[in-house]
């Protein structure tokens, strides 16, 4: 979702903008700007539609020499993709941008009749309301924090002014930013990212913070302007991990590193000989485990269905724990009930997903303690639980979230082996799931190694249909939404995802030659009644792709058939997720799409 980069420094401003702007243009936008001062305190702004591209085309017929700016990449919400919706915002002397949305804008834009709005945006009312209280003795930190005093809804913003040229005014609530403190320089942005490779030194602000930031100095408020003191925190990553290394884009570097990612996440967690595993950050003694009765685990998008695979799997293996799996937009809503000796799991890549954020706060105002599932280090969700672990699977660019699934699921069976073990689960079990946990980073890789050509040849194969349905049961069922997810994400080709039980509860009506079925046959149980599934469809016309363990003695009939060889016995729909990725991948390359920035998804979603 939206970006803010903003600088003061002795640097041609420009130039970390963009930087920093382009740093984050993997978390989808639509239009980008900045706006600068130069050495006479005049203003400069450049805004256009599109791409970072489309902006440097601007700026190279009329580049900023300023060493003050700040740069907006917008995610529509308020109005239109136009220029003029775009940041930056300029009222009177106030030149803002803003990440978040003003819920009461309207409110305030009915009392702002002395100001002639260009824009259909909530942002430009907010500069307009800090630029009515800019006069006489109040400064910018002054009118930002009346302005900000009135506001209901998110921000995280950047303003400055012409007449006080030498600081920019930052302030956060919901909506994250981190001011990095370089040598003669400050840094901003919404994402540490941007940050990377400037400084590793950095305030990340807390809600309700302001702070006034000049080229050395940061001083930081409450927004009653009351001084706090700030603890500088140390920004983890490298540069490295945020270039493509020679792949022709971030999603298929981010499938194929997931045994290294992977590894990372278990690394000193797991202890194959003695048949056990540890979670440090989750801090409960072994009798709180015990007393745990009931998890409910929230999420978004990928994150949810990481989440419900692990739920097949925690009540597999754990005794007595009912699980329950939730979406974050719809539990925040909900009258829920927690019953005593809850435990909830919160799921998050990017640790800033608005409604996740929000059920972690209603959650724990019930009383139940809260632990992240949480990949991006210092994010606003992995300082607000009571513990939990960071799934350690680096940056992920692409908005497609992969490593991250992988990462996250294996953080949660890691969690289920501590619970049952607490509550005397099968030894056997957990000892199994021990030794697959730590053979997984391998397997993933042999899986990658010998299935990507065939995925490839695959997707061209299908890559020309309109609809697709995913299919599976028991715990390839999450991985069939999740199929069917990565698919539409990126390939823009209409997939749902479905319990092959249900098909003849709905979809089945869909089915003709038109379709084609994405099949994840997990040999074993219930192998003969996903094959009944598979038979119904293929009855009906349909074309069926199955992905499944079951080796050639089990006799399958589709259209085409890719088998992994594993000894897996719990952990194969993780292999036959891999499997998907590529998929999705090599359809969306195949299609000519934007895979890494598909057309109106954000990675971040920092709104509701
Ligand atoms: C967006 C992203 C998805 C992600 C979801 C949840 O929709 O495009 O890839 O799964 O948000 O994000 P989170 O950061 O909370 O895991």
């Amino acid at each position: 979702m939206c970006g803010i980069v903003g600088y003061v420094g002795k640097k041609t401003a420009q130039d970390i903008l963009i930087n920093g702007l382009k740093r984050l243009e993997y978390r989808g936008y639509d239009s980008a700007g900045i706006a600068t001062l130069d050495e006479d305190a005049n203003p400069h702004c450049a805004r256009s539609v599109g791409k970072i591209a489309e902006l440097e085309k601007v700026l190279a017929a009329k580049p900023h020499e300023g060493k003050i700016g700040i740069g907006h990449t917008r995610w529509a919400t308020h109005g239109g993709v136009t220029v003029n919706n775009a940041h930056p915002h300029r009222a009177g002397d106030v030149f803002l941008v803003h990440n978040g949305i003003i819920e009461n804008y309207k409110e305030l834009k009915a009392k702002l009749s002395d100001h002639e709005f260009k824009s259909d945006t909530d942002t430009e009312v907010l500069a307009a309301l800090i630029d009515s209280y800019y006069k006489g003795k109040a400064t910018l930190a002054d009118a930002v924090a009346k302005a900000l005093s009135e506001v209901r809804g998110t921000y995280g913003i950047i303003a400055f002014s012409p007449r006080e040229p030498e600081q920019l005014v930052v302030a956060r609530f919901g909506s994250p930013l981190i001011v990095g403190l370089g040598k003669d320089e400050t840094i901003i942005a919404s994402d540490a990212s941007a940050l990377l490779g400037y400084t590793r030194n950095a305030i990340y602000l807390n809600d309700g913070e302001l702070a006034i930031c000049t080229r050395d100095d940061i001083d930081l408020r409450n927004l009653k302007l009351e001084s706090i003191k700030a603890k500088p925190e140390e920004i983890q990553g490298d540069a490295e991990q945020i270039q493509k290394g020679g792949y022709d884009h971030f999603l298929l570097k981010e499938i194929m590193e997931q045994p290294t990612t992977l590894h990372n996440t278990l690394s000193g967690r797991i202890n194959v000989k003695q048949g056990t595993m540890r979670l440090g950050g989750f801090n409960l003694t072994p009798k709180e485990l015990r007393e745990i009765e009931h998890v409910v685990i929230v999420g978004c998008g990928t994150a949810y269905y990481a989440g419900l695979l692990a739920s097949y799997y925690i009540e597999q293996i754990v005794p007595d724990v009912t699980t329950e799996v939730v979406i974050a937009s719809e539990y925040r809503y909900r009258s829920f009930h927690l019953p005593k000796h809850s435990v909830a799991l919160i799921v998050s890549q990017s640790g800033e997903t608005a409604d996740t954020l929000a059920c972690l706060r209603e959650i724990k105002q019930r009383g139940a303690k809260v632990f992240g599932i949480v990949n991006v280090v210092g994010s606003t969700i992995a300082r607000e639980v009571d513990g939990g672990s960071y799934v350690y699977a680096g940056p992920e660019i692409s908005v497609a979230s992969t490593k991250a699934f992988t990462s996250q699921v294996a953080t949660m069976l890691i969690f289920a082996g501590m619970l049952s073990e607490a509550h005397g689960g099968n030894r056997e079990t957990i000892a199994k799931l021990a030794t697959e946990l730590d053979a997984l980073p391998d397997e993933i890789a042999k899986t990658l190694e010998t299935c990507a050509p065939i995925m490839k040849e695959l997707a061209g194969k299908y890559c020309k249909y309109d609809d697709a349905l995913y299919l599976g049961r028991d715990t390839a069922f999450p991985i069939a939404l999740e199929g069917a997810l990565k698919l539409k994400e990126i390939s823009y080709i209409h997939a749902e995802g479905y319990a092959t039980g249900e098909l003849k509860h709905g979809p089945i009506a869909l089915v003709d030659s038109t379709y084609f079925e994405v099949f994840n046959i997990l040999k074993g149980r219930l192998f003969e009644k996903s094959i009944g599934g598979l038979q119904e469809v293929r009855a009906r016309g349909g074309k069926a792709i199955v992905l499944t363990d079951a080796p050639e003695s089990l006799d399958i009939e589709a259209d085409d058939i890719v088998r992994i060889d594993t000894k897996f016995e719990l952990l194969t729909p993780i292999l036959l997720n891999t499997l998907q990725q590529l998929f999705a991948y090599y359809v969306a390359v195949a299609r000519g799409n934007d895979v890494d920035q598909p057309r109106n998804l954000a990675k971040s979603v920092t709104v509701e």
